[in-house]
């Protein structure tokens, strides 16, 4: 099955689709960095632009879709045109992009979404509303959705995600994939050596363990067994009961690059060529490799059943 990739980033969810069997055959991301991590890991199937810059007609053949895109308002709501509703949103690129290949009588068979866990309730519900219809209506396909938690599914991270799974085959079933038993803790991802740059100083442990900031109340908690959400913001700043910290020989420390590899599913051969702040903001906006490659597994046993797998 050859995956057209959008909003790459470094590439969870492209990992767990190529795990699971799957070629990518077009990335795309607009971050020179992200692109740096990709390229270091995937190859040079990556483009590095703006995918509204990109012209439609020199994509390469493709079945599928997958791409975790940012979450924008849409500026005519509740005028309900259709199509045209969700113009000017990266939504309505990927949109634009599945409209230009029908019209090309290539549709893709499956297309898969990811976003934040409050898509469905974002702006009232209503960029949910709109992005259902326009995926059902206007573009004929039989939708499911699902809010999956990466420690459901073997790494100790509490990451709730809206899965959007998108079959053209009206009569297909799909089921989303079943939990599995955690048998990590976020001690056992912990590494062993590591840097003192990773540690707290004196003068920010306070902080960081004070119950909340800016009136904000609540318990701060560290050595959580499983993490805290990965953060893209982590580098930034110290923020109590956000961040995950962990304690080492009585000294508290941030999570390293690696580490946070490790809470999304990433191997240990996979490649950090980019700076501390890169990646933390590449692993916090990542899918977990886990989760992609229990949905693409699942599509893959679907369309298997359906004879529309395709060995490519
Ligand atoms: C949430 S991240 C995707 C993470 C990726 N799915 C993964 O699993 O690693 C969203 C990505 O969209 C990219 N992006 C945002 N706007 C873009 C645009 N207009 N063109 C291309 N890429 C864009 C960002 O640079 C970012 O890497």
């Amino acid at each position: 099955m050859k995956i057209l990739s959008l909003f790459s980033g470094c590439g969870g969810l492209d990992q767990g689709f190529l795990q699971a069997g799957y070629h990518i055959t077009w990335a795309n991301d607009f971050d020179k960095y992200a692109v740096e991590t990709y390229k270091a890991n995937f190859g040079d199937n990556i483009v590095l632009q703006d995918i509204n810059k990109v012209n439609l007609n020199e994509l390469p053949e493709f079945d599928m879709i997958i791409g975790g895109f940012p979450c924008q308002p849409f500026s005519i709501m509740g005028e309900e045109k259709g199509f045209e509703d969700a113009r000017g949103t990266l939504f309505f690129k990927i949109a634009e992009i599945i409209k230009y290949k029908i019209d090309q009588n290539e549709k893709p068979k499956v297309v898969v979404l990811e976003n934040v866990r409050s898509l469905k309730t974002h702006d009232k519900g209503r960029t949910f509303k709109t992005i259902k219809r326009i995926l059902e209506k206007d573009l004929q396909y039989k939708v499911f959705t699902d809010v999956l938690n990466s420690a459901d599914y073997g790494v100790p991270q509490t990451r709730n995600r809206t899965y959007i799974v998108c079959f053209d085959n009206q009569n297909v079933e799909f089921e989303f994939p079943e939990k599995q038993e955690l048998n990590l803790t976020l001690q056992d991802l912990l590494e062993e050596n590591v840097e003192e740059k990773y540690f707290l100083s004196d003068k920010i442990i306070p902080t960081i363990l004070s119950n909340g900031t800016g009136g904000y109340n609540a318990k701060s908690e560290i050595d959580l067994k499983i993490a805290r959400p990965l953060c893209a913001t982590m580098a930034k700043m110290h923020r109590a009961c956000q961040d995950n910290y962990v304690t080492q020989g009585n000294r508290i420390r941030r999570l390293t690059p690696r580490e946070c590899a490790r809470l999304q599913g990433f191997s240990d051969d996979f490649v950090i060529p980019v700076s501390d702040t890169q990646a933390y903001k590449q692993f916090g906006n990542a899918v977990t490799v886990n989760v992609s490659y229990a949905v693409a597994t699942q599509i893959k046993n679907t369309l298997e059943n359906l004879g529309e797998w395709q060995n490519d």
